[in-house]
């Protein structure tokens, strides 16, 4: 709530708040469930049907409880050109992982994304908030055994 209190100073209203606010409940809890839209309508004193609506409105926010780290790997041209099809078959045969699941384990989630600006080094991925790029075959798992 401190760091809603200090965003909510940079902005001339309220309702220009929300979306940084439901950022902050989605990194605390991990997904916006119902009590965490209510948490952010009573945050910032606006409709819980005007938080809804935006927090369904913008594909960044889930809906559902997710693993501990968020595969989100673009399948769009240059990265599926670049094989990023055969990598989210590999997710599959690894981790049992397919798009929009999370592994039983609850380790990872996947999402898959359209371009996500780094066409020249596609394929191109990110976990959490850390950007991967040039994956192939073998870096792809390299890099994921990273994320316990
Ligand atoms: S198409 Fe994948 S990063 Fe642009």
């Amino acid at each position: 709530m401190e760091e809603i209190k200090e965003i909510l100073k940079r902005y001339p209203d309220r309702r220009g708040a929300l979306l940084p606010t439901l950022y902050i409940m989605q990194r605390e809890y991990g997904w916006l469930s119902q009590e965490a839209l209510q948490a952010a309508a009573d945050a910032l004193n606006l409709p819980p049907a005007t938080v809804k609506g935006v927090a369904t409105f913008y594909a960044m926010y889930r809906h559902k409880p997710m693993g501990r780290h968020l595969i989100q790997l673009c399948t769009n041209v240059a990265c599926m050109i670049m094989g990023a099809e055969r990598l989210v078959d590999l997710l599959k045969e690894r981790y049992g992982l397919e798009p929009g699941g999370t592994t039983e384990d609850g380790r990872f989630s996947l999402v898959i994304m359209e371009c996500i600006g780094a066409c020249d080094r596609a394929p191109a991925m990110l976990v959490d908030t850390d950007f991967h790029a040039d994956l192939n075959e073998q870096n792809l798992f390299e890099i994921l055994e990273q994320y316990k």
